[in-house]
């Protein structure tokens, strides 16, 4: 007796699945670069600012097309960072921290933030009295949360969203100004990591390698065009276009990149992930 072969469409051959996501941006409407405080930042070169919005709502659309929601905040004139929507707080469960940045001239972002969070249904949001700058330098990658320090937020910050969350937070630290945040080093992918080595301290490298047998570990070349500054929704990676070897790695390993060109974000040292404050729910 012969089989047949069953009347439907193939399944995808890795075990990767997309989970749909809720992620909060706000448009560029005000982006500019008229400060410099972080290394890419050039105050003196001019800024394409429909070129950013115009790349900016393709990320959003491309979000979107790939199922996840996506809420705005808006945006605040005088404000030209807010674009950075990762740096806003940290959304996980039912918990919200909101940010208090290192600098001042993004010191009003964290109450502009505060307000959006605080407009949505959680059980409690919290106006941080450290200086934290959310997701720039929180990555919850599991079931814990790995946080960044050196450049922006303080040790004291990870203590306070250790106790806020009540979750396991581990502190790494960053020794490379232009790699200022975490998330511009270090990309959770589901249960795992990619991260750039040499953004770290030895004490830190050695702790992920340790936490992350099977980390992803990326080349020069991609912490240079913050490839590590990606998105992914357990199977797709949103990053740059600009990523030389990571696209190649990441598929490797089951999952699918999503190319995205941001430019003219890049200018003030932003990628995709700090356009992109996940709301993340409780695991
Ligand atoms: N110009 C901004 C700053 O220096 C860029 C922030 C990028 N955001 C991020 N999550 N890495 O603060």
């Amino acid at each position: 007796m012969t089989s047949l072969a069953p009347l439907r469409a193939p399944e995808p051959s890795g075990t990767r699945r997309p989970t749909a996501r809720r992620y909060l941006m706000c448009r560029p409407e005000h982006f500019d670069v008229y400060y410099a405080i972080n290394p890419w930042m050039d105050a003196t070169a001019p800024v394409d600012r429909a070129l950013a919005l115009a790349q900016w709502e393709t990320l959003r659309a491309t979000f979107e097309s790939h199922g996840h929601r996506v809420d705005v905040i808006a945006p605040e004139p005088g404000l030209p960072d807010m674009v950075f929507a990762a740096n806003g707080g940290l959304a996980l469960g039912d918990r919200a921290l909101s940010a208090r940045f290192a600098n001042p001239e993004r010191a009003a972002e964290g109450p502009a933030y505060h307000r959006w969070l605080s407009g949505q249904p959680f059980a409690k949001v919290h106006a941080a009295t450290e200086i934290n700058e959310g997701e720039g330098d929180f990555a919850v990658v599991g079931p814990r949360i790995l946080a960044g320090s050196g450049f922006r937020t303080s040790h004291a910050a990870h203590h306070e969203a250790a106790t806020f969350f009540n979750r396991p937070v581990v502190t790494l630290d960053l020794v490379d100004p232009r790699f200022y945040h975490l998330d511009t080093a270090l990309m959770p992918l589901g249960d795992t990591i990619a991260f750039y080595p040499p953004a770290f301290t030895r004490e830190s490298v050695t702790l992920l390698s340790a936490l992350y047998p099977d980390a992803l570990i990326a080349t020069e070349d991609d912490a240079n065009v913050l490839g590590l500054n990606g998105v992914c929704d357990g199977y797709h990676v949103f990053l740059t276009d600009k990523a030389v070897t990571l696209p190649d790695q990441l598929r490797e390993r089951g999952y699918l990149p999503v190319p995205i060109d941001l430019s003219e974000l890049l200018k003030s040292g932003g990628s995709v992930k700090c356009c992109t404050m996940e709301l993340h729910p409780a695991r």
